[in-house]
């Protein structure tokens, strides 16, 4: 096996992987990159529907969840949102705001992904395919990493970092390899779970939701302090769609979650005007009125709101206005890292400088990206934080 010399070796060719190498070779380090896939930036190139979600014009700490919410904030505003926007104009790469903030490329996830390749060519960097992780030792200050696949060698570094993204998508290659490193050399990992995730029901519930698979609906959902006001999606599965991705990262077990239809309308007075315009309409009919149809007929089957509008109290109409907009369901679980966008939790970020994100107990050892404690919410966060944490340290190395 043949032995080299880098001054930096990063884990993982995902966006925070690639932004840290861009900037660690730039500042004249001998960089080498490796990954176990075939290609790089596997996840960019499946994100946003193939149109990579790269940022949020409104990103700051406070769309991020983290044990240590104060974390992420120097990097995220050291580096921020308007920086890439900046480095994905000189690539000439159209993009569009769709909704609340959320940039998209006009025409390919690839974009972006040519885009960071074409800056680690320019900075010199060194990118190894099919290429795993077999063992890696702390040596005289250093490490000495020992690679399999393809680009097997064995390799002394100073710095090394872990960019190898957290459990979510398995069959897209995520190992959660990351958290064992950081356990290995005594950081701290907090509880993992599936974040950004559709939520799944029992079967008392099933049975209603798949009559109406495929109704959307805005939404205001919440979760204790949580609110998001997006679009929810009902599936033969239970629940989905951005209010419930949202909502799912701060959902806990046998917690209810409360959505209000029609979250911006005073449900009760257009009851109540349905009720005087025609009293000899059903209430289901009533509420398709305002709602999709199959889901007011779903709401008034489930709730068992039959007869006319005429022969419902005003009270009725006001406790059924009152149902509409705060509707209590409780999920039975997630989907799991099956699909989840993201994974929560990860490595303790007591144990990194928010800087730099170095471990403070062991010199060289960095942690950026998706395995690090810091989850954004849906929307471009994500890889704000890819972009934040993988700058932040390759900056400092
Ligand atoms: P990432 O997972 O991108 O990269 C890790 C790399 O490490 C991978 O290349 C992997 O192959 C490699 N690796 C893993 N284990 C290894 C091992 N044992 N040995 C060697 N290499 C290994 N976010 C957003 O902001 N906007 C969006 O539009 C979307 N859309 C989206 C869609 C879908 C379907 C998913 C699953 C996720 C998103 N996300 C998103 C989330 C976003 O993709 C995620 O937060 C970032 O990719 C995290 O970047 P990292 O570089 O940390 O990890």
């Amino acid at each position: 096996m043949r032995a080299e010399t880098f001054d930096t070796v990063i884990l993982g060719a995902g966006a925070a992987g690639m932004m840290c190498a861009i900037h660690a070779a730039a500042r004249g380090g001998r960089v080498l990159l490796v990954d176990h896939a075939r290609a790089p930036g596997e996840k960019i190139r499946i994100s946003g529907g193939g149109r990579c979600n790269f940022t949020n014009l409104g990103s700051g700490p406070r769309n991020f969840l983290s044990r240590n919410p104060h974390f992420a904030k120097s990097a995220l505003g050291r580096y921020t949102q308007h920086d890439f926007i900046a480095l994905v104009e000189k690539h000439r790469i159209a993009y569009h705001e769709k909704t609340l903030g959320q940039l998209f490329c006009d025409n390919s996830a690839k974009d972006i992904i040519a885009m960071l390749l074409d800056e680690m060519d320019r900075a010199g960097c060194e990118l190894r395919l099919k290429t795993t992780l077999e063992g890696i030792e702390r040596v005289d200050g250093g490490f000495a990493v020992t690679l399999g696949g393809e680009g097997a060698a064995r390799v002394r570094c100073r710095q090394f970092v872990v960019a190898c993204g957290g459990k979510s998508i398995p069959k897209m290659g995520a190992t959660g390899l990351g958290y064992q490193i950081a356990e290995r050399f005594g950081l701290a990992v907090t509880e993992t779970r599936a974040g950004l995730v559709p939520l799944t029901f029992g079967e008392d519930m099933l049975a209603g939701f798949s009559e109406i698979a495929g109704v959307a609906a805005d939404v205001r959902v919440s979760c204790g302090k949580a609110t998001f006001d997006e679009a929810l999606l009902f599936t033969h599965r239970g629940l989905s769609g951005p209010a419930i991705l949202q909502i799912s990262s701060y959902w806990r077990e046998k917690q209810p979650i409360r959505i209000a239809f029609l979250p911006r309308e005073d449900v009760a007075a257009a009851l109540l005007a349905s009720k005087r315009e025609n009293g000899r309409r059903s209430i289901a009919n009533a509420l398709a009125e305002i709602l999709p149809k199959r889901l007011a007929a779903y709401l008034s089957q489930a709730h068992g709101w039959s007869g006319t509008m005429g022969g419902a109290s005003d009270r009725k109409l006001a406790e059924i206005a009152a149902t509409v907009q705060g509707w209590e369901v409780c999920p039975i679980g997630s989907e799991g890292y099956r699909t989840a966008e993201v994974t929560l939790g990860g490595v303790d970020t007591d144990g990194l400088n928010s800087r730099t994100m170095e471990a403070k107990a062991v010199d060289g050892l960095y942690f950026i990206g998706e395995v690090v404690d810091v989850t954004g919410w849906l929307g471009g966060y994500n890889f704000q934080w890819a972009w934040s944490s993988g700058w932040a340290a390759g900056t400092a190395i």
